[in-house]
């Protein structure tokens, strides 16, 4: 099974609606290789103009978050149905969102489920912490976040779903997985996904790892057998690194 790799910048709450947009260039007039899908996923407010910068150029674009419901008394959030039909990504379950906002399993479900019914394609981040990594918990904990996210999921829709293995401990720290663990941790999570689908959704679902991601470390990771790209913090903020990321997925494509 061919999964193409995707290589996604999350930029959190970094950049100004300018900054963005000269970023966008950057990476609209880069040097990127065949074979390989590019996603920028800037802050809600800069996602409109950005999608003037991006269209056209093949470089999706995607949301760092997204509410479990369309419409009504939720002050500050974002529903699926003002991102839908521009916006091709959301990112859902985030550590960040689950542990410094108290999101819950139930919720990153919630999330993915209803953003799917609007068509969306969604990015579902799963990582233990380090204390969660020290106790030898590390694939109990990421068995039981795929398994309440993805638990009652329409198979058709894991066409639109990515999975990202992003161990707590690796981001924003320089401390990046070995490739090593990286993979056995990726192998695992699709080894559980054919369980709770079919060996034909567990080959075709495509794992990225996210963690630390570098141009100097990205092409051992990405010629891992189960990882096909990566969700990059730090260095998809700045354009010229995050293309020679890029590249190394298309290295290993
Ligand atoms: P990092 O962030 O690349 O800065 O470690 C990754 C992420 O949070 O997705």
């Amino acid at each position: 099974m061919q999964r193409i790799p995707l290589v996604a910048g999350n930029w959190k709450m970094n950049t100004t609606v300018p900054e963005a947009l000269d970023k966008a260039r950057e990476l609209v007039d880069g040097e990127r290789p065949e074979g390989v899908e590019v996603a920028v996923l800037p802050p809600f407010t800069h996602l409109w103009p950005m999608r003037e910068v991006l269209h056209g150029s093949g470089i999706a674009l995607g949301a760092q978050d997204v509410f479990w419901e369309d419409s009504g008394a939720f002050t500050g959030e974002v529903s699926p149905a003002s991102l839908s039909g521009w916006c091709d990504y959301v990112l859902v379950g985030h550590s960040e969102r689950r542990h410094l906002l108290g999101e819950t399993d139930e919720q990153v479900h919630d999330k993915l489920a209803r953003a799917l019914t609007h068509d969306l394609r969604a990015i579902v981040a799963v990582g233990e912490t380090l204390d969660e990594s020290e106790a030898g918990e590390t694939l109990e904990v990421v068995h039981r976040q795929i398994d309440a996210a993805f638990t009652g999921i329409e198979r058709a829709a894991m066409a639109r779903c990515v999975v990202a293995y992003e161990p707590v401990w690796a981001i924003g720290t320089g401390r990046t997985a070995t490739p090593e663990l990286a993979q056995e941790v990726c192998h695992a999570l699709r080894v559980r996904l054919g369980r709770l689908f079919d060996a034909d959704v567990a080959a075709a679902t495509r794992i990225l790892y996210g963690g630390s991601v570098t141009a100097g470390n990205a092409a051992e990771l990405f010629a891992q057998a189960d990882i096909d790209g990566g969700l990059v913090g730090g260095v998809s903020l700045k354009p010229a690194e995050f293309l020679q990321v890029v590249a190394a997925a298309g290295g290993a494509a």
